[in-house]
């Protein structure tokens, strides 16, 4: 629906607002917390984070069990085969961050998707054993609960061996996504049981899905740890089936896998502080340049959803994704990444100056540009009774990532492989990227564009914000955060209003066909734009203070279809 709003004089706010009200009534709502707020992409596995802090847990608590939880009942994203990472506020107000991205295996090589002229082996850096990057979830969520957590670790993972082994109820989701892999690739053995009941048949909607070699699993890292999982029994059968069926990881990669904490990217909009992932994601980075840029913006003349608003807009994310293709990678293989001349507000506003507001820019092709692939990842923002925050975003790269694991762990491995640059040298316009600063190495990260963000208002937590969507994350994210800090809408409006998305190469806007007007388009196409339809962007999880009601607002993005925000 097209959504128009006025930012300005007294009566064109009310006007929005009441335009807002209209376009939003078909919206999901807010929920409401005093203490506490678990927003996810599973509404078991929000019960679990809130039963955490219930029981006097803080926020990384609840995040650790919420994390192991979706393993067991999103496992479309949620993960221990993957990696991610989470933004921590403190109630202090201070902010650090861990980095448990996957990282290649020891073996990994430049040439590993390359055939004999130099060229990428089709789809192999998404769809072979070889695309399984060492999973990094159980040692950043163990990192996390050494340095910050509050309650045994046991008691945090054993909501997920409860989930796991006792069962759950198949939801229509799950079963929809289950028919549709199963339809897709007939002779995928792996996902062909994966989704079976006890009876060994395809588990059905409000049926109890028991995983019996998962909770194996969780609970050798329930007893043992980090160990539990890279060392030992998981270990074996990792290095085992990855031999046997053409994978590179062993256990040597395993026993080296280590989190990092990293201080987070820092920058500012306006009055309110901007904190967020650094390198290997590049989200932080390119939402912190996008939101200097928008400073810059006139507002008065910019209504959201305009022709302006969409130029503009899509304009900045062209600029913020040439930087990111150019500059970012792993910080540990590229020590000398200009992250401070990016974040910075001058080298925004040279960028922004570069902007014609009449005319599209041409995105070069001979120069950079990335697809957009990734479609999914899951996000969680959670805040406790203290007001410390966590954002959290993990992934296994692909929906369901690889789509295969060993049936004796009971886990998807991912193809975060492909994240990285697979061809040096060579960048086109359709969006292959050769750049350095993400070409493979043996145990580097992989650039993410994961986006787990917290900004904060008088030095405490005011929005936790986050998303799913590959590349289309930095943009969903940046989206969100300014329409509520410049377009003053409410979370639920924020997150369900139209978003779009542009990546440099290639060189078009996409957007979310229903919401924008036509007349809107085609002004657009006028100014030198090409515009693609999509069904949704993004997958918003997210938690707004109100500082007059003093309450947490948690909104859970309409478009997931087990997600939920619940408070206490
Ligand atoms: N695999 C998606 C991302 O890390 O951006």
């Amino acid at each position: 629906m097209f959504q128009m709003i006025f930012i300005g004089n007294r009566f064109n706010q009310i006007f929005c607002f009441l335009l807002l009200l209209i376009n939003c009534s078909t919206g999901i709502g807010q929920e409401y917390g005093q203490h506490g707020m678990v927003v996810s992409s599973n509404k078991l596995a929000s019960q679990v984070g809130i039963e955490i802090l219930k029981k006097g847990g803080n926020a990384i608590d609840a995040s650790i069990a919420t994390a192991f939880a979706l393993q067991v009942t999103h496992p479309e994203a949620g993960n221990i085969g993957g990696g991610g990472f989470l933004v921590f506020m403190n109630a202090k107000g201070q902010v650090t961050t861990i980095d448990f991205r996957e990282k290649a295996a020891l073996a990994a090589n430049q040439k590993m998707f390359l055939n004999d002229k130099g060229q990428l082996m089709q789809d192999s850096n998404h769809e072979s054993l070889l695309s399984v990057g060492v999973p990094g979830t159980v040692a950043g969520l163990f990192l996390a609960h050494q340095k910050y957590g509050t309650l045994a670790w046991k008691d945090l993972v054993q909501p997920a061996v409860n989930l796991a082994k006792n069962g759950f109820i198949m939801s229509w989701g799950l079963y929809r996504d289950a028919r549709e892999i199963i339809a897709l690739d007939t002779s995928n053995a792996f996902m062909k049981t994966y989704f079976n009941n006890s009876k060994g048949q395809l588990c059905k909607p409000g049926e109890l899905w028991k995983q019996a070699a998962l909770a194996k699993t969780l609970e050798l890292i329930r007893d043992h740890g980090q160990d539990g999982f890279y060392k030992g029994f998981v270990a074996n059968e990792i290095e085992d089936y990855m031999k046997k069926n053409g994978g590179i990881i062993c256990k040597n990669d395993l026993e080296r896998y280590k989190a990092i904490e990293r201080p987070p990217v820092k920058g500012s909009f306006n009055d309110f502080e901007i904190y967020s992932m650094a390198p290997p994601s590049s989200g932080g980075v390119a939402l912190i340049e996008m939101l200097n840029m928008m400073e810059f913006a006139n507002f008065n003349t910019i209504p959201f959803n305009s022709t302006p608003y969409v130029h503009l807009v899509a304009e900045v994310m062209r600029r913020a994704f040439a930087d990111r293709a150019e500059y970012l990678g792993d910080p540990d293989f590229n020590p000398d990444m200009p992250i401070h001349q990016l974040t910075s507000k001058e080298f925004a506003k040279k960028r922004f100056a570069t902007i014609d507001l009449n005319k599209a820019s041409s995105s070069d092709p001979l120069k950079f540009g990335h697809p957009y692939g990734g479609e999914n990842t899951t996000h969680f923002s959670v805040v406790d009774k203290d007001g410390n925050a966590v954002s959290l975003t993990y992934t296994l790269e692909y929906s369901y990532g690889l789509r295969r694991g060993s049936e004796k762990l009971g886990f998807i491995f991912n193809n975060e492989m492909g994240d990285f640059n697979a061809v040096p040298g060579i960048t086109n316009r359709f969006g292959q990227i050769g750049s350095s600063p993400n070409l493979i190495a043996p145990e580097k990260r992989m650039l993410s564009s994961m986006t787990p963000t917290i900004i904060a208002k008088n030095g405490r937590p005011y929005l936790i914000i986050g998303s799913p969507g590959g590349r289309t994350i930095i943009n969903t994210v940046f989206q969100t955060v300014l329409n509520v800090l410049a377009y003053n809408m409410t979370l639920d409006q924020a997150i369900e209003s139209m978003k779009i998305h542009h990546q440099w190469l290639p060189d078009f806007i996409v957007y979310e066909k229903n919401l924008l007007s036509p007349d809107t388009k085609t002004a657009l196409e006028s100014k030198g734009h090409q515009l693609i339809p999509v069904d949704n962007l993004g997958c918003l999880m997210g938690i707004l203070y109100d500082e007059k009601l003093k309450v947490y607002t948690g909104v859970a993005d309409s478009s997931s279809p087990d997600g939920a925000a619940i408070g206490y």
